[in-house]
């Protein structure tokens, strides 16, 4: 086996904002390594005494890692959510083992709520800061030596904590033409503004980025070059790409060339799904048996796209995870990766704000991870990207049920979609459209995800009967309406364009939905998908 030869992470201190820059220790906190010295009388802080917490202990049915099947389990019959409803989904199937978190621990080390619930330092509980160390050595196997890893209260809380560590009011932010609205929400009342860079079928575009990198022209601009970059790379929010290992390591070239910091939010990482396979064509299989394996979890960890980590030997790649999609949104905790000099401003940060993640998220996560252990926690993420796959196949096949799929021809498909195999949805049903010659009139075009949980749709407002050229956003809100009236909700898509924020808006661009297959139940998935194939039929039909 070779060794990696490591070398730790370059100065990158001009990037820190005036802000960060001006942040010094909170006075209390720079005394907490006296706190938790053996042996030490401590009449400093005004911490109250764990005799007056009012809970004895913690516990809690945990899931077995395995609970979940690591290939579907459903036949291929139509009718395979029946299996679903009636199936292995029922709480009373669930197997789960009892776990305890005391207020008074009888082994030094072990979780215990009189030092989980106290005030503490801004960093992970131990045991915690021990797990995320091990799972990001072994998962992203960051390229620069000196990593840190940092908690946090979610990756909302990380982007906001990075991009105010980093920019300046008055800067731009580079990321893609259709991103997480959130991320845009946060930066834009701090006077940041979106820069953002075309994508692809694999996401943000090495060469747009280098062009527009390379003629920056801060005057007309307003602005000074972009530094800092928010990048979803994986099942990406809201278009469902996922980047290419090529793509991102010429992404990451660019970054250096002109020295850009990445901010990599990847929520979705554990969601790899793989490509689509229509109904007919997939096999199932049985789940191997056996425990939880470092073998299988190598296996396993080899057969995921890398992190920006894994190219990183500089040190310039911020990387936000979190445990919202993995385990619980409530849990609000996850993690930055970074160099230790922005761990240290972050870390500042945090013990001014939020002081420390919720110590009863923390602890309980802390004792899921420890129970399981790495390998098991590997195999729950096998097993939940098992079922998101079957939500997303299942997803899929409705459409294909509900429409005529046809795949765009390649040499036609451009833009955000370059390089997948698009399917152009148009009616199966005969209705009074057919007599108008429109049956095969295009509705809505699309590309099953491979990662992530959504479909982004591409309404073909153009081919609506009352269009003209700059109707799109009107027209989109208009079906998006009808569907919601009907008693179905999709996010429109409107809200994810970087470049409408920026006035740059591209109207024949315009026209999406994203639709979300992750949380419905499958009756439900099929119920709305037909409500969506009468509505949009309806409103395509509409004056002629
Ligand atoms: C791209 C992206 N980032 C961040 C989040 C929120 O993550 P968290 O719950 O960790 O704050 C989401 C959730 O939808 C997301 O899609």
């Amino acid at each position: 086996m070779s060794v990696e030869k490591r070398t730790k992470s370059i100065d990158l201190s001009h990037h820190l904002s005036e802000l960060s820059k001006a942040r010094t220790t909170s006075p209390l906190k720079g005394l907490q390594k006296y706190f938790s010295q053996p042996g030490i009388l401590s009449l400093a802080g005004g911490l109250p005494s764990p005799a007056y917490f009012p809970i004895s202990d913690v516990s809690a049915n945990v899931l077995i890692p395995d609970s979940f099947a690591l290939v579907p389990t459903e036949s291929s019959t139509s009718f395979s959510w029946l299996w679903k409803l009636f199936g292995s989904h029922t709480s009373t199937s669930e197997k789960t083992q009892g776990v305890t978190i005391p207020k008074y621990s009888a082994n030094d080390g072990d979780i215990n709520l009189a030092h989980s619930l106290q005030y503490g330092p801004s960093v992970a509980q131990q045991q915690l800061q021990v797990f995320l160390r091990e799972f990001t050595s072994e998962v992203y196997r960051p390229a620069f030596e000196d990593w840190s890893v940092l908690i946090d209260t979610g990756n909302t809380d990380g982007w906001s904590r990075a991009v105010t560590t980093l920019c300046n009011p008055g800067e731009g932010v580079l990321c893609e033409e259709w991103t997480y609205p959130s991320a845009l929400a946060s930066i834009l009342p701090l006077n940041i503004q979106p820069v953002p860079v075309p994508m692809d079928g694999v996401g943000m575009k090495s060469d747009a980025l280098e062009n527009l990198l390379s003629q920056w022209d801060p005057v007309s601009r307003q602005m000074p070059r972009p530094h800092v970059m928010y990048i979803v790379p994986v099942g990406q929010n809201p278009s469902g790409s996922t980047m290419s290992i090529t793509r991102k390591k010429q992404i990451y070239d660019v970054c250096v060339k002109y020295d850009v910091i990445i901010v990599e939010d990847d929520p979705y990482y554990f969601l790899q799904l793989g490509t689509y396979i229509f109904k007919e064509d997939r096999s199932s299989g049985a789940t191997p048996s056996g425990r939880p394996s470092p073998k299988e979890s190598k296996r396993f960890v080899s057969t995921l796209t890398p992190s920006f980590l894994n190219f990183d030997y500089q040190g310039r790649v911020i990387r936000l995870d979190t445990f919202s999609k993995t385990i619980a949104p409530g849990s609000r905790l996850g993690w930055f990766t970074c160099n230790p000099l922005f761990a240290e401003r972050l870390e500042r940060q945090g013990e001014t704000t939020t002081q420390a993640p919720c110590g009863f998220g923390q602890s309980i996560i802390t004792k899921i991870l420890t129970h399981w252990s790495y390998d098991g926690y590997i195999r729950w993420l096998r097993g939940i990207r098992t079922e998101y796959q079957q939500r997303r196949n299942f997803f899929v096949d409705c459409l294909a049920e509900e429409f005529h799929l046809q795949p765009m021809p390649a040499d036609t498909v451009a833009d955000i979609w370059q390089g997948c195999i698009v399917y152009q949805a148009s009616s199966k049903v005969k209705t009074i459209a057919e007599k108008h010659a429109t049956q095969n009139l295009t509705m809505l075009s699309f590309v099953p995800p491979v990662a992530g949980m959504f479909v982004w749709m591409k309404l073909h407002l153009d081919q609506h009967p009352s269009f003209s050229p700059g109707d799109e956003n009107a027209l989109e809100m208009k079906l998006w309406t009808k569907l919601a009236e009907n008693g179905v909700l999709f996010a429109p898509g409107w809200m994810f364009s970087a470049k409408e924020l920026t006035g740059d808006t591209d109207h024949a661009d315009s026209g999406h939905f994203r639709v979300s297959f992750s949380n419905v139940e499958f009756p439900d998935l099929k119920k709305a998908v037909t409500i969506f194939g009468r509505v949009i039929r309806e409103f395509f039909e509409e004056d002629l």
